[in-house]
């Protein structure tokens, strides 16, 4: 394992927003690598970077916001300096794809979930009309929704907040991407549920030999399905390594805080 090549390697990526005309640094200096087949955790508490650091692997940051230092090689390209729109498709969705925090901005509640999904397919994939809508049911059924083919015709709000969870990921998935950015949504699913996603993202991360990015709160999460961990501080990553390196022999303050912070 110590050996392999990363996939994404980030080095001291630096972001920025502007805000009324002023510059607030929201990523300083973040390196991380991510490798074939591995899960990545990164937690860290609210507001300290984690969603803002790795939009920027898929070209989606706020119109405001710039990476304006370091580098995001992927695929041997530096993506960090992707400017267009044009770029960024040939990696978002395709190559990299991003389950957002709340599934309900990410799903248009005037579409049925079916056409959702096989607009993805037939984005990506290059796949038509019926071809599409059959995978569209497909990829419905792997995700664990139940009568897929009826459910295809269904409107978002028609769907309880796991099975949504389970739709954005189907749209996310669709299109077979080789690294699948999990942005957990902390209040709005219970923890039953919650698992229950875990599980699934799991299954297909074996199933499509997917590298898997999680962000999360629980350290359970990391403990039981992640290889390595980063734990973000004020726009800052205050340890990278191993799991098991992290878990027993932190030393950085803040980790300690955080560990300590576990149930039981
Ligand atoms: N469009 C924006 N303009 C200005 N500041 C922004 C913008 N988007 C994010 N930020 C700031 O960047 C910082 C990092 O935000 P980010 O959303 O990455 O936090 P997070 O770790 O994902 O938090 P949470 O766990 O609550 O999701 C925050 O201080 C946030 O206010
Ligand atoms: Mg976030």
């Amino acid at each position: 394992m110590a050996t392999k090549e990363p996939i994404l390697s980030a080095r001291d990526v630096e972001i920025q927003f502007s805000l009324r005309g002023r510059k607030l640094t929201a990523i300083r200096k973040c390196s991380l690598d991510l490798y074939e087949g591995e899960t990545l955790a990164i937690v860290g508490e609210s507001g300290s970077g984690k969603s803002v650091f790795t939009k920027s692997f898929i070209g989606m940051l706020d119109a405001n916001g710039s990476i304006i230092g370091g580098s995001i090689m992927y695929d041997g390209v530096d993506i960090s300096k992707y400017k267009t729109e044009k770029e960024w498709m040939t990696i978002r969705g395709k190559k990299i794809a991003m389950v957002m925090q709340d599934p309900m901005t990410s799903l248009n509640p005037l579409k049925v979930v079916g056409k959702q999904i096989q607009e993805s397919i037939e984005l990506h994939q290059g796949l038509k009309g019926e071809e599409a809508k059959k995978e569209a049911i497909e990829m419905l059924r792997k995700v664990g929704i139940p009568n897929p083919e009826r459910r295809y015709n269904q409107y978002p709000h028609e769907f309880s907040g796991g099975m949504r969870q389970r739709v954005v990921i189907a749209i996310a998935v669709a299109c077979r991407p080789q690294i699948l950015i999990c942005d957990e949504p902390t209040t709005a699913l219970d923890v039953t549920i919650q698992a229950q996603i875990l599980d699934l993202v799991h299954s297909l991360q074996k199933e499509l030999h997917m590298t898997v990015i999680y962000i999360t709160h629980d350290l359970g999460v990391v403990a039981n399905v992640a290889d390595r961990v980063a734990v973000m501080y004020a726009g800052q990553i205050v340890e990278y390594g191993l799991v098991n390196e992290i878990f027993y022999d932190a030393w950085h303050p803040y980790t300690w805080a955080l560990l300590s912070a576990l149930p039981q």
